[in-house]
């Protein structure tokens, strides 16, 4: 044991000498540097423009190119292919002054070419192991084509589904978004960001982003801070705790001044109070922006940005054009500018690319590393781990492979749609529609049918807004009568219908927002045909954020949302449907059951006047006339082919100290025939604070596998850390007192129990 212990110190402090070694031979290397750079050559650093017009082979003769020469740019976004990131590489290394490589980066968000599931579908897994892997596939991918700088995760709680961007992120909760963020973040920059196969990962969007008014996007936030420290700040804090090396400025302000010029997030926040060492960049012209948000010119509004603790500008080139100017007329300091500039470079010797510019231009491995069988077959096993069951009345599903299958609806064969947002490097010919998945997992077992149905909407602007990007749905010139009348004749020869609904991939996503939240006119209705035929329906739903399904709930016997599960999502639909795997996502965001309900989260106050549990309405409490408080979908909500039960609350004891802990454990039993997954999930009440806690917050899930007929003991433990909260003064505490836990399932049908803290 001591000689293992000895070990372990050796290890420890050989680490961490090696660390103190790596960043004294960067210091020295960086200083040398910054000795021969030239003002105008530190600017330049700090500047982040667009690909532009770089082809193949033309790097050279590019807008840009003239620009890398004079050592006026220090990196560059979302090129796609080795060739050409060698060919713009080759521009900085051999013909700028000081020689110094681009750093290269991209929106590599849920994956490279092979893609997974969109972040929100991905975060209904609850595993971190498989969304640390996604991670790392991605980083593998995308270094093997040039790239060494992702921007994700992005990491922005939100609450309210009206906002595009909810897709993007891992859902309302900052306990479970913060294992996420942690997960990601070492799945992309692995133990060694100098290795070619990891990429520096970039934690946006910096911050609060996700509580845009009214679900707007780019819209104003404003909260306490107090929200700010418990709920919306421990994810990014998370993927900073663990060495997140760049992070980025949202467009939103924050207490009346926009992130990117806010000195309080920028630097006391995050470098002073969490330690964060790398390096911070704009958003898209978040710079500029700020003349809009009526802090002053660009001159002044660039200034502001640095002084907050800004380090690189993307595409507004506030930095390149105003900064000398502004250390001229004594508005900021060469320190300033000397602080980012070195920040920039040291990403880049961090990423090894002084010891080897090219080194993640290899074009063998650009050719046998990307959109390979393993990847793939980990893709489409989790795209099915993040799909929910949010109804099986009756066992509709799964479905057998024998008969006639009538897969109806716009989303049914739907190649580009497949990838979901933030698809970048994705080759949508290759992705797997719904139709393909069906008709290759069924083989010649099955007759697959195929109908479109009806078009994304009726409006045809609103269907062209909705497919951008190269993202289209085919729309269909023909009549909606004419369309229902095909699908009807195809429903009618098949023993079940499979609707594949929804929203378009870019339905949700950047500048994607929406008022109303249900599934599109054209497709309800071509829905409420379907049932009329009286033959058994599966609603296999897409989207990119909580719906409202109030009818469809009523109505539809089977619901399985599948978000946009990416390039290999139709054999994952496939593999669920027909019960080769059993669901066992559960939601990371309260589904509501109308617009009017938002925004609305598990992990709500009390209030002085609470609503008493099962009641509808009550005069002069906190509720609605039209409509229960609760949600169609709480948050951990979703079934299984299998059927678990839960134990009552078994704790090691009764109360505790602050230094020791106790357990809180259930038996969870599948009382089923199917083997299956299950995410237990645990809850915790502070009965009584200094100040207003919330009803109920997620302090622990384990996802358990069992077999048919199992059961199994799941433990969780807590202590004084699991109870720590951010009080009115902002300090980080746990308060002596009573505690409710509760461990089930979702946040709704839970076992309770109680303790004390001493
Ligand atoms: C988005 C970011 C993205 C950036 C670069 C912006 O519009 O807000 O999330 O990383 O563009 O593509």
């Amino acid at each position: 044991m001591r000689k293992l212990l000895l070990i372990a110190l050796t290890a420890i402090s050989t680490q961490a000498i090696a660390q103190v070694t790596n960043d004294g031979k960067m210091k020295i290397f960086v200083d040398a540097l910054m000795k021969k750079m030239t003002l105008d050559e530190k600017i330049g650093q700090l500047n982040l423009p667009g690909a532009g017009d770089i082809t193949t082979g033309q790097a050279s003769n590019s807008n840009i190119a003239g620009q890398i020469r004079e050592g006026k740019v220090g990196g560059l976004f979302n090129i796609k292919s080795v060739e050409k990131i060698r060919d713009v590489q080759r521009v900085a290394v051999e013909q700028s002054r000081l020689k110094i490589p681009l750093i290269f980066g991209m929106d590599v968000i849920h994956g490279y070419q092979t893609v997974f599931p969109i972040p929100l579908g991905l975060s209904c897994t609850w595993d971190m192991q498989a969304i640390e892997r996604s991670a790392r596939i991605a980083a593998i991918e995308a270094s093997a084509d040039g790239i060494n700088w992702t921007f994700s995760p992005m990491v922005d709680i939100s609450r309210d589904p009206r906002w595009g961007r909810v897709s993007e992120g891992n859902g309302e909760d900052p306990f479970l978004a913060s294992a996420i963020a942690k997960a990601m973040v070492q799945g992309y920059q692995g133990k060694d960001l100098g290795a070619a196969n990891t990429i520096m990962s970039c934690v946006k969007h910096y911050a609060l982003y996700g509580a845009a008014e009214a679900g707007r996007d780019y819209n104003t936030t404003d909260m306490s801070r107090m929200r700010m420290y418990n709920d919306y700040f421990p994810p990014y804090k998370a993927a900073v705790d663990a060495g997140v090396g760049s992070v980025m400025a949202s467009f939103n302000e924050v207490d009346g001044i926009p992130a990117t010029a806010n000195k309080w997030l920028m630097t006391d926040v995050l470098r002073k109070q969490w330690g964060f060492k790398g390096f911070v960049v704009t958003d898209y012209t978040g710079i500029n922006e700020m003349v809009d948000h009526g802090l002053g010119n660009l001159q002044t509004v660039s200034s502001l940005a640095l002084k907050a603790g800004i380090d690189m500008d993307m595409v507004g080139e506030g930095f390149l054009t105003t900064l000398k100017k502004s250390l001229q007329e004594g508005k900021v300091t060469l320190a300033q500018i000397d602080a980012a500039c070195r920040r920039i470079l040291e990403a880049k010797y961090k990423l090894g690319l002084f010891a080897d510019p090219y080194r993640y231009c290899n074009e063998q491995r650009s050719k046998t590393e990307i959109f390979t069988t393993a990847p793939r077959n980990e893709a489409r096993k989790i795209a099915a781990e993040s799909f929910v069951l949010l109804k099986n009345q009756a066992n509709t599903l799964p479905i057998r492979k024998s008969g006639t299958i009538a897969l109806i609806g716009p989303l049914a064969d739907a190649k580009e749609n497949m990838p979901g947002t933030w698809s970048v490097a994705a080759d949508f010919s290759k992705a797997i529609p719904v139709l393909q998945g069906l008709k290759e997992v069924a083989g010649d077992k099955a007759k697959i049918l195929y109908a479109k149905g009806s078009n994304l909407v009726a409006d045809s602007t609103y269907e062209k807004n909705a497919t951008m990007f190269g993202k289209t749905l085919h729309r269909d010139q023909r009549s909606n009568e004419e369309m229902l009348r095909e699908a009807l004749a195809v429903a009618n020869q098949s023993d079940v219908i499979v609707a594949a609904l929804g929203e378009s991939s870019e339905m949700s996503g950047e500048s994607s927002s929406r008022t109303e939240l249900g599934i599109p006119d054209v497709q309800q209705q071509l829905l409420k045909e379907l049932l009329k035929t009286g033959k058994p329906v599966v609603l296999v739903l897409f989207t990119g954020r909580p719906l409202t399904l109030e009818w469809e709930e009523k109505n539809v016997p089977a619901i399985l949302n599948v978000w946009f599960g990416g390039s290999e999502a139709g054999y994952a639909v496939a593999d669920v449907l027909f019960g080769d795997v059993n669901p066992s996502g559960k939601l990371t965001a309260t589904f509501p059951r109308n617009v009017g309900q938002v925004p609305i989260y598990y992990a709500h106050k009390n209030t002085g006047r609470p609503l008493a549990e099962g009641k509808w309405f009550e005069k002069f409490r906190s509720n609605y006339l039209d409509v229960p408080n609760d949600p169609l979908y709480p948050f951990g909500f979703g079934l299984s082919y299998s059927q678990f039960t839960y134990s009552d609350i078994k704790l090691s004891a009764a109360s505790f100290r602050p230094g020791q802990s106790i357990t809180a454990s259930v038996t969870l039993t599948n009382n089923s025939k199917v083997a299956g997954k299950e995410v237990v999930q645990l809850y915790i009440r502070d009965l009584v604070g200094s100040v207003t806690r919330p009803v109920k917050e997620l302090k622990g899930f384990e996802k358990v596998e069992l077999k048919a007929g199992e059961s199994r003991t799941v433990s969780f433990t807590i202590n004084a850390e699991t109870l720590k909260f951010y009080n009115y003064d902002l300090k980080y505490v746990a308060e002596p007192g009573d505690f409710n836990v509760f461990i089930g399932g979702n946040s709704r049908d839970v076992k309770e129990a109680s303790f004390k803290l001493q």
